[in-house]
C-alpha cells in the first residue's frame, strides 16, 4: 500500500471519519451507513453492537472494501496507519486486505469451499496476496499456514481435510487462521461465533483473543450478542440504523448507558453471567428505505421529545471517551 509516516503507538491504528453507504435497491436507496465515525487504538478490541440490519456487516465490508456492486461508498474515510483505504486503487487495496486489515467474514465458516482441502484454501489465500510461487515462497507458504493453525489450536494435519470432515468450531478457528495468515494490524470478525453453540463459542473467542493479543492487532467484533461482547471487548460502539447511537469504554456502557436504545439493550440482558442470548426490544427496526425523520430511534424511544421528530442528533463526547447521539444531552459538557 502507499507508504506514510507509521503511526506512534499512542496514535489510533484505524480512524473512521463519517462513512455513509448506500446500497441501490429497485425500491429505491437503502442508506445501510450513515456517518459513522470511530478510531481504534493498537491493540484495542473495539465490538459493533446492534440488532439485525443495523449496519454492522456493512461497515465492516466496506473497511475491507468489499461491497457488492450495488453498494456505493457516499463518503467518508477509513484511515489506517494515516493512510485513507478508500482513495488507494484497486492494486494498492488488494495488498492491504490481509496484510494490514483482514475479515473474517459472517457466515464464513459454511463459506469455505466444500471441494477444497483447508491447506488448498489457506494456500490460495496468501496466492491471492502474493505473486510468485517459487520454492522460498511455497516454503514460506508452508511455514506461515502451520504457525496460523497452531495459533488457533488446530493441529497440523488439518489441512489435509475437508470442511465437511471438522466441526463449527474447527472450521471457525480454519476461518481466523485465514484471517490472520499475514499479520494484519486489524481484524475484523463479523458474528465470528453466531453459529457455534455456546461452549463452542467461548472456546473460539478465547482463541480469537490470544490471537489477537499475540500479534498485537486490534480487533473490531461486530455482533449481536452483548453478553458475549461484554466479555470480550474493551470499547462498545452500539449501532442503530446505520448510526452509532453511543459508544464508551465496555464497563462504562453495561454500567450505565447513556442513550435510550442502549439502555434498553443493557436492560434486556437478564444476567451477562447467564447463557441467555440478547431478547430484543420493543418495537420494530426502522426502515432504512423510508427512515424515520429526526432521530432514527424516535419511535421506539420511551424517552423521546417532541423535537426528537424533526432534529437530528449528532454524536457528541459527552464526557471523557463517552460518545452519544441523543439531544437529551444537548449542551452537557464536553
Ligand atoms: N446487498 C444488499 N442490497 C440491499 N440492501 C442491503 C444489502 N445488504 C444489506 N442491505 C441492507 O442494509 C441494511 C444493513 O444491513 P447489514 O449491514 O447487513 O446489517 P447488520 O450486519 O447489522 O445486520 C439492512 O437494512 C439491509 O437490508
Ligand atoms: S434523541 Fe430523542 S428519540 Fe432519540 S434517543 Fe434521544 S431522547 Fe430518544
Ligand atoms: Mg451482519
Amino acid at each position: 500500500m502507499a507508504s506514510n509516516p507509521a503511526p506512534n503507538s499512542t496514535e489510533p491504528v484505524l480512524v473512521v471519519r463519517d462513512l455513509s453507504v448506500t446500497y441501490r435497491t429497485p425500491a429505491g436507496p437503502v442508506r445501510a451507513v450513515n456517518g459513522v465515525s470511530f478510531s481504534l487504538r493498537p491493540g484495542e478490541r473495539l465490538g459493533l453492537v446492534g440488532e439485525s440490519g443495523s449496519g454492522k456487516t456493512t461497515t465492516a465490508l466496506s473497511l475491507m472494501r468489499l461491497l457488492q456492486t450495488s453498494a456505493v461508498i457516499e463518503g467518508g474515510q477509513v484511515l489506517l496507519g494515516g493512510v485513507d483505504l478508500l482513495q488507494l486503487s484497486e492494486e494498492d487495496m488488494r495488498e492491504a486486505r490481509f496484510a494490514e486489515i483482514a475479515l473474517i467474514p459472517q457466515g464464513a465458516m459454511n463459506s469455505l469451499n466444500p471441494m477444497m482441502k483447508v491447506g488448498e484454501q489457506l494456500r490460495d489465500t496468501i496466492r491471492a496476496h502474493r505473486a510468485g510461487s517459487n520454492a522460498k515462497a511455497t516454503a514460506d507458504t508452508d511455514a506461515r499456514i502451520q504457525r496460523a493453525l497452531e495459533s488457533v489450536e488446530l493441529r497440523a494435519t488439518v489441512v489435509n481435510s475437508y470442511p465437511h470432515e471438522l466441526s463449527g468450531g474447527m472450521k471457525q478457528r480454519v476461518c481466523i487462521a485465514m484471517g490472520i495468515l499475514l499479520n494484519p494490524k486489524v481484524i475484523i470478525a463479523d458474528e465470528p461465533t453466531s453459529a457455534l453453540d455456546v461452549v463452542v463459542q467461548r472456546q473460539v473467542m478465547e482463541t480469537l483473543r490470544k490471537v489477537q493479543e499475540a500479534l498485537g492487532a486490534a480487533v473490531i467484533l461486530v455482533g449481536h450478542d452483548m453478553g458475549l461482547m461484554a466479555q470480550f471487548v474493551d470499547r462498545i460502539g452500539v449501532m442503530y440504523g446505520g448510526k452509532l447511537a453511543e459508544v464508551g469504554p465496555v464497563r462504562g456502557i453495561i454500567k450505565d448507558p447513556l442513550h435510550p436504545y442502549a439502555q434498553l439493550l443493557i436492560k434486556s440482558l437478564p444476567n451477562l453471567e447467564t447463557k441467555e442470548n440478547f431478547r430484543g426490544i420493543p418495537g420494530l427496526t426502522p426502515s432504512l428505505l423510508n427512515p424515520p425523520s429526526g432521530c432514527m430511534f424516535h419511535p421506539r424511544c420511551p424517552q423521546a421529545m417532541p423535537r426528537c421528530a424533526t432534529d437530528v442528533p449528532a454524536l457528541v463526547e459527552i464526557k471523557t471517551d463517552r460518545w452519544v447521539s441523543c439531544l437529551l444531552y444537548e449542551g452537557s459538557p464536553s
